[in-house]
């Protein structure tokens, strides 16, 4: 039955698979890494990262994935039976699930964020004529105990709605409809943010790049937000790709979906930086993952009209980011515990979610009272973090880039790429080149800094 799931149709593919990729690393890691490597110059070296090696190593991931038809462990087993490849699949499955269990909570965050921004409790001061301290919004909604694992929770419910409708009625009839949303809140707040005083000097910053400013870090920096975006190296793309269609065009995907993510990073940061020069912001943590988007920007709404608006449609964009990206975390859990125990999706998802129920609100807790709790020197969520998106997503993609340029048949990917000779794909053997010989090396590099 399973082998016979497939996505039902070319948007809806594209659709899943972007919503994958667009997540809270498009929307608050890409402008922070922006700031921090140099603005435009970090923007141009971080498209040549995605053109030259994230396109390829997708291609790899799909390739790996269509060919095998089967979740990250048993494609490897397939393609290479009684070797020990299926451990790279294996760091995949892994790191997924441990993301899942952090990302879940920050998820939690955005839609508690999204609920205070509708019935107007966020810009309520404490004591009338006072003005809101949104630091102290933070503390009160991310830093207690119950508040945000109940919101976690609602979170975690709202993904296992999704997944257990499945493949085609779940996860791509949510995002067929979500994905258009999201780029027409981008554009909404594109708008916006243009139409203010100082627009033009944030787009400066954004857009005109000094060269002086590429150095190492920012290229390992740029390269790791890259495979951050697109989701590459945790088992995502493989298990997505063995529900595309044979006719699919595995370039003309990876393409597309990697120019959308592209795009959703550069609306940000038209979004962002032109809010950075008219109030004035950016100095210190204040673009920072969680302060921006739960101190920064609802500061920034309070200086406009209709700021219970603003904020909502605000929240409910990166709501929807945060929940298309979760539920392709989850399905690489589910579809491993589906073909490994041959369970039903219920039960796979049943499984998946108790066992991530732990997990998350430890990891809730871990901003709260069990922020003392400390595993080599990080709370518990810091330490799932570091270890998941330092160590293994890196991990896994070297040994991705590895298996597919030295190990399988070249002949493996170039009937991927071609659909068994059906398309033209004169450009494979460049794919191929890059794999080998810029990705794998650069990864490489990456792993080892972060340990430095
Ligand atoms: N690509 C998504 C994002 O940018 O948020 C999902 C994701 C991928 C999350 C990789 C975390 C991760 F480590």
């Amino acid at each position: 039955m399973k082998d016979k799931i497939r996505f039902s149709s070319k948007l809806g593919l594209i659709a899943a698979t972007v919503g994958s990729a667009v997540g809270l690393g498009n929307i608050w890691r890409f402008p922070a890494e922006t700031q921090e490597n140099g603005g435009a110059a970090f923007l141009l070296v971080y498209l040549v990262c995605v053109c030259v090696l994230g396109i390829p190593v997708m291609l790899a991931e799909f390739t790996v994935g269509r060919s095998a038809r089967a979740d990250a462990i048993h494609s490897f087993q397939k393609l290479t039976p009684g070797k020990p490849w299926w451990i790279v699949g294996a760091i995949g499955v892994v790191a997924s699930f441990l993301i899942l269990g952090f990302y879940m909570v920050v998820s939690g965050w955005t839609l508690e964020y999204l609920v205070a921004s509708v019935d107007g409790s966020l810009f309520k001061a404490e004591a009338p004529c006072e003005a809101v301290d949104f630091g102290v919004k933070m503390q009160e909604y991310v830093q207690t105990d119950v508040r945000p694992i109940l919101f976690t929770l609602s979170m975690l419910v709202l993904n296992a709605v999704v997944l257990w409708r499945g493949v085609t009625k779940g996860i791509e009839r949510l995002s067929n409809i979500l994905m258009p949303l999201l780029f027409l809140l981008l554009i909404v707040f594109c708008c916006v943010s243009l139409t203010l005083p100082e627009a033009s000097e944030g787009l400066k910053y954004f857009f005109t790049p000094d060269f002086s400013k590429i150095d190492g870090p920012v290229i390992v920096n740029a390269l790791g937000q890259a495979f951050f975006s697109l989701s590459l190296g945790l088992g995502i793309l493989i298990t997505y790709a063995s529900y595309y269609p044979g006719t699919t065009s595995l370039g003309r995907t990876a393409v597309t979906v990697s120019m959308l993510d592209l795009a959703v990073a550069i609306l940000m940061g038209m979004i962002i930086f032109p809010v950075v020069t008219t109030f004035g912001i950016g100095d210190g943590d204040s673009l920072r993952g969680g302060t921006l988007v739960f101190v920064t920007i609802p500061e920034v709404f309070t200086r406009m009209q209709c700021t219970r608006l603003w904020s909502s449609l605000f929240f409910l964009l990166i709501s929807v980011a945060a929940l298309t990206s979760t539920i392709s975390l989850g399905q690489v859990s589910v579809a491993f515990l589906q073909d490994a125990f041959r369970w039903s999706r219920h039960k796979a998802i049943t499984c998946l979610f108790l066992l991530l129920l732990p997990i998350s609100v430890a990891c809730s807790l871990s901003q709260g009272s069990w922020n003392d709790f400390k595993l080599m020197g990080n709370n518990i969520f810091d330490f799932l973090d570091n270890f998941a998106t330092n160590c293994l997503l890196p991990l896994g993609a070297m040994l991705l880039c590895i298996y597919i340029g030295w190990v399988l048949p070249k002949s493996t990917l170039i009937d991927q790429l071609t659909n068994r000779g059906a398309l033209r794909a004169p450009w494979a053997p460049a794919v191929v080149l890059a794999i080998k010989y810029l990705a794998a090396p650069l990864i490489f590099v990456i792993l080892i800094s972060n340990f430095l």
